[in-house]
């Protein structure tokens, strides 16, 4: 009897690809994107601002972009939780005991408030905005931050030069880190980490 289901098992599993082509043969899920389609999806912009678009935009017509479009959520003041998360302060609360982290505090890359603003706000109406829209919200965020002045005028070449106060707080991976050891960045060797439950 148990030899019977070893064989079932061992046959089933032997089975398993031809079954599982014929699946993807038979049900049609899916198809391959079109290249127009993999370009509208194809908008992230990385650290170094490479894929911004032209445009421009300064924190004086951010304010009242910001007005229309963002303060019914994030407050006029651009402090408004919990409906929204505060796009203000945060800043040297990273190492306390409570880190707030904001786009001003925390994003070690101003390119990353562009992209996303651009791709996912106002967040009743995502990719609603122009170019020079989200060029006007980015310095004003950044102006408000203390970051850049009221007139700096903000476009591809700029915002990637922009020194986010957090430039350097993020850090690669320790070479040296190990599966179940307790690694913390001041302690240079990894430490074998305490059993609770024991
Ligand atoms: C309908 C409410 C709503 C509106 C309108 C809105 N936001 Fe937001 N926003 C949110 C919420 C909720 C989040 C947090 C969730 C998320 O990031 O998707 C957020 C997140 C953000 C963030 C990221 C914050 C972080 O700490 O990472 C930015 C920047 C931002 N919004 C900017 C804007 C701007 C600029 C506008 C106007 C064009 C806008 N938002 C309009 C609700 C809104």
């Amino acid at each position: 009897m148990r030899c019977g289901i070893k064989l079932i098992i061992a046959v089933a599993c032997a089975a398993l690809p031809a079954i599982a082509q014929t699946y993807s043969a038979t049900h049609h899920v899916g198809r391959t994107p079109t290249a127009g389609e993999i370009a509208a999806w194809n908008i992230a912009i990385g650290p170094d601002g490479r894929e911004l678009p032209p445009g421009h935009g300064t924190a004086k017509e951010g304010a009242s972009i910001f007005e229309e479009k963002c303060a019914v959520c994030h407050g006029k003041n651009l402090e408004n939780p919990p409906f929204a998360p505060s796009l203000l302060g945060g800043h040297d609360t990273l190492t306390s005991v409570t880190p707030v982290k904001t786009v001003g505090g925390y994003y070690p890359f101003a390119t990353s408030i562009w992209d996303n603003i651009n791709r996912a706000m106002p967040l009743n109406k995502p990719g609603s905005l122009t170019s020079d829209e989200v060029y006007a919200l980015t310095a004003l965020i950044l102006f408000r931050n203390d970051i850049i002045k009221e007139d700096e005028v903000m476009d591809a070449k700029s915002l990637p030069k922009i020194q986010m106060p957090n430039r350097n707080g993020f850090f690669p991976e320790n070479p040296q880190y190990k599966r179940g050891y307790l690694q913390l960045w001041f302690w240079p060797e990894p430490r074998p980490q305490k059993k609770t439950n024991e």
